[in-house]
C-alpha cells in the first residue's frame, strides 16, 4: 500500500530514514506491501522541497551529500519557497504520514509540538524521534490522536530504534507492569564503563566521551541526568498511562563519582550505572534517576559502553531486559520506520 509521507527535519535521522528507504524499497514493497512515497521535506537549513508525485530519494541524498539546498532536487517538483515553514508545508500538501525529527527542546517540547498537533488535527499520522513532545505533552497528543483516528509513534525517542515500545506493545501484551529499570543515557555509560575498565578518573573519561563523539562539548543534559529523566517520563506515561513532568522526577548525576567509589564497588563485587527506573504502586507512579552500585548478576550490570537497556518487570513474564543502541544514525532512522510499519500494519488489517 503507497503512503505519502512529509518529513520535518532532515539532519542525522532525517537521512538515516531516506537511506533505509532507498536501500530496502524492494524488500518493504515485497514483504511488508508498505511502499512509501516522500512527498515533501522541509528543515531549517537545507530548505524545502515538495513533490505530490513522490521525489527520487537517490536524488535528494545527492542534493544533500553535494551541501546543495533541497530546492535544487534536480528532479520533478512544484515550486515553493526556499524554505517553507513546517506548519504551512503541513496545512498545503497532502499526505498520509509527518515523520518529525527536528530539534529536541526538553523545556516546552516547542516547535515539534505545534507541527504535531497540527499534523493530527489536518488527519495525518505522526511519527516522531523527538523527546520534547513525547515527554511534556504525551498524554494530550495520545488523545489528540485518537480524537482524529490517527496514530501518535514515538519509538526512537527512547533507545532510539531498540523496540522498546514495539516491545511492550506487541511482545508482552497482557503484562501489566510494575517496573521498568534502565539504563536510558549512553554517555554515561560509557563514562562508568571507562572509569572501571580503563581506571579513568570522571574528567579524564568525560574528555575521552567528547573526543569519540560520545558527549556534547556542554555535557550537563548527559551527565546530570536531565536526558534520562525526560526518556523515563516518557516511559512513565506511555507504558503506566502516567501523568508525570520532567519536575516530578527525582534526579541525581554521575559527575560526583570519582575513581575510587567505582574501584571500592568493584571490590564489592558491584558496579555502578545511571538507573533511571518508574514503579507503579496501585495508582502511585514514582519516578527516579539515580547512580547505583548493582550486582553484576543483574543484566543492567553487564551492558557496557554506549549501550542502553531497559529491564521491564511484569506480571506473566516476570523480568525481561532488552538491550541495544541508545543513539545513531541507522539506528534511529530506524525507529521512524518500525513505526510507519506499524501504521501500515494496521491498515493492512
Ligand atoms: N541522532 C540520534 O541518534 C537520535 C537518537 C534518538 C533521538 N533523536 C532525536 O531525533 C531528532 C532528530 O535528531 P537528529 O540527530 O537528526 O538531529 P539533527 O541532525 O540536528 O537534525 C535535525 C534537523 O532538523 C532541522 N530543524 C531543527 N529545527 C527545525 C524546525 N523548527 N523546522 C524544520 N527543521 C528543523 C535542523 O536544521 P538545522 O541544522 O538548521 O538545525 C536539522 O537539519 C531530535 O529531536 C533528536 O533528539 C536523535
Amino acid at each position: 500500500m503507497e503512503y505519502k509521507i512529509i518529513l520535518i527535519g532532515c539532519g542525522t535521522v532525517g537521512q538515516g530514514l531516506l537511506e533505509i528507504l532507498e536501500r530496502k524499497a524492494e524488500f518493504l514493497r515485497d514483504c511488508y506491501q508498505f511502499e512509501p512515497k516522500i512527498v515533501a521535506i522541509t528543515d531549517l537549513m537545507k530548505g524545502t522541497v515538495v513533490a505530490p508525485e513522490g521525489l527520487q530519494i537517490q536524488k535528494v541524498l545527492g542534493t544533500l551529500k553535494e551541501g546543495k539546498k533541497l530546492n535544487q532536487y534536480p528532479g520533478p517538483k512544484q515550486q515553493t519557497d526556499d524554505y517553507l515553514d513546517p506548519l504551512d508545508l503541513i496545512e498545503q500538501v497532502e499526505a498520509d504520514i509527518m515523520a518529525e525529527m527536528t530539534y529536541t527542546d526538553i523545556k516546552t517540547g516547542e516547535p515539534a509540538t505545534s507541527y504535531i498537533k497540527k499534523a493530527l488535527r489536518m488527519g495525518k499520522h505522526v511519527v516522531t524521534s523527538n523527546k520534547g513532545p513525547a515527554a511534556l505533552h504525551y498524554q494530550e497528543l495520545k488523545e489528540l490522536a485518537h480524537l482524529n483516528r490517527r496514530h501518535f509513534r514515538i519509538e526512537g525517542t527512547v533507545m532510539s530504534g531498540t523496540p522498546v515500545f514495539h516491545l511492550f506493545e506487541n511482545g508482552l501484551a497482557g503484562n501489566d507492569l510494575r517496573e521498568v529499570k534502565g539504563i536510558l543515557n549512553g554517555t554515561t555509560n560509557f563514562i562508568l564503563s571507562q572509569m572501571e575498565l580503563d581506571g579513568l578518573e570522571y574528567d579524564e573519561a568525560l574528555k575521552l566521551a567528547q573526543q569519540l563523539g560520545y558527549a556534547e562539548a556542554d555535557p550537563t543534559a548527559d551527565v546530570e541526568g536531565f536526558d534520562a529523566v525526560a526518556k523515563v517520563v516518557i516511559l512513565a506515561n506511555a507504558l503506566m498511562g502516567g501523568q508525570l513532568k520532567p519536575a516530578d522526577v527525582r534526579r541525581q548525576g554521575i559527575s560526583h563519582l570519582r575513581k575510587k567509589d567505582i574501584l571500592e564497588a568493584r571490590e564489592a563485587g558491584l558496579r555502578y550505572k545511571l538507573i533511571a527506573s518508574v514503579k507503579k504502586d496501585g495508582k502511585k507512579i514514582e519516578a527516579s534517576v539515580a547512580p547505583q552500585k548493582l550486582p553484576l548478576t543483574d543484566p543492567l550490570a553487564g551492558v557496557m559502553g554506549a549501550q542502553n537497556a531497559l529491564t521491564f518487570d511484569t506480571d506473566l513474564m516476570g523480568k525481561v531486559t532488552i538491550q541495544g543502541a541508545g543513539a545513531g544514525r541507522t539506528e534511529t532512522g530506524f525507529s521512524i520506520l518500525s513505526d510507519l510499519l506499524a501504521i501500515s500494519r494496521c491498515a493492512l488489517k
